[in-house]
């Protein structure tokens, strides 16, 4: 793991299986069923890294042949928080490995023309506030989107966040960074730049939309083409 030196708070996930990964996700040609595993799979990579100083707690348990002192995941479970809509298709890899994690939801759209955050929606379960809270979004963008999730979530209490994201731009990191200090980001890939629409370059285009399908892919890739 790599923090940032002008943002310590700001981790990129160094792993070369990462990088592999995400340069799949990138592909236009990439579609949707893969598209969807793939960040499935970086999501695991992701939450490992987060939940490295995750607590843990002694209990005895009896091996075939004899009992032992060990160790299992200690205090409360997490929440994890995906950012409605694209977030929640980046929730299953975190899920696969640590199925009893609590769920809520945020719901804050980008509107297209100021990029500024809107939020519609906010169901956490009521006891979040003793809970560490995992904020879940693939694009770190101008990070208007994560900056009020965060707000949101600390309105209610909650003092103990996390975030987690495929794809961040400089221009998120700045703002990301600067609104929240004490919230550690674990970043896929810290990218060059927004273009003019506030799209992350080379990004991977609208993760809502390839994770959804909610709009023709004009990249059907030629039959018989398969990555994995
Ligand atoms: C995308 C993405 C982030 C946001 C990032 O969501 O999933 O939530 O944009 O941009 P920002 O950092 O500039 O705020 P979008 O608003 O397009 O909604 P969607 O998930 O419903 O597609
Ligand atoms: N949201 C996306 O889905 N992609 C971007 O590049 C920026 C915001």
């Amino acid at each position: 793991m790599k923090p940032l030196k002008e943002y310590p708070n700001f981790n990129v996930v160094d792993h070369p299986l990462v990088k592999h990964k995400i340069t799949y996700v990138r592909d236009k040609y990439t579609c949707k069923k893969v598209f969807k595993e793939l960040v499935d799979e970086i999501g695991i990579f992701l939450a490992y890294e987060l939940t490295q100083d995750f607590p843990l707690q002694e209990v005895e348990v009896e091996t075939p042949l004899c009992k032992t002192r060990t160790q299992i995941l200690g205090g409360k479970k997490p929440v994890l928080v995906p950012i409605l809509r694209a977030g929640v298709g980046m929730l299953d890899g975190f899920l696969k490995i640590m199925p009893s994690a609590r769920i809520g939801h945020i719901g804050i759209s980008r509107d297209e023309e100021t990029l500024l955050p809107n939020a519609y929606y906010c169901k956490l379960p009521v006891d979040s506030y003793q809970r560490t809270i995992v904020l879940i979004d693939p694009m770190l963008a101008t990070g208007g989107s994560a900056v009020a999730a965060a707000a949101k979530i600390k309105e209610v209490g909650c003092k103990r966040i996390k975030f987690m994201c495929l794809i961040a731009a400089p221009e998120g990191v700045k703002a990301f960074c600067e609104a929240h200090p004490d919230i550690e980001v674990y970043a896929g890939c810290l990218d060059e730049k927004l273009n003019e629409k506030g799209y992350i370059l080379p990004g991977l285009g609208d993760a809502g939309d390839r994770l959804c399908g909610t709009k023709p892919n004009p990249y059907m890739p030629p039959m018989g083409v398969r990555f994995f």
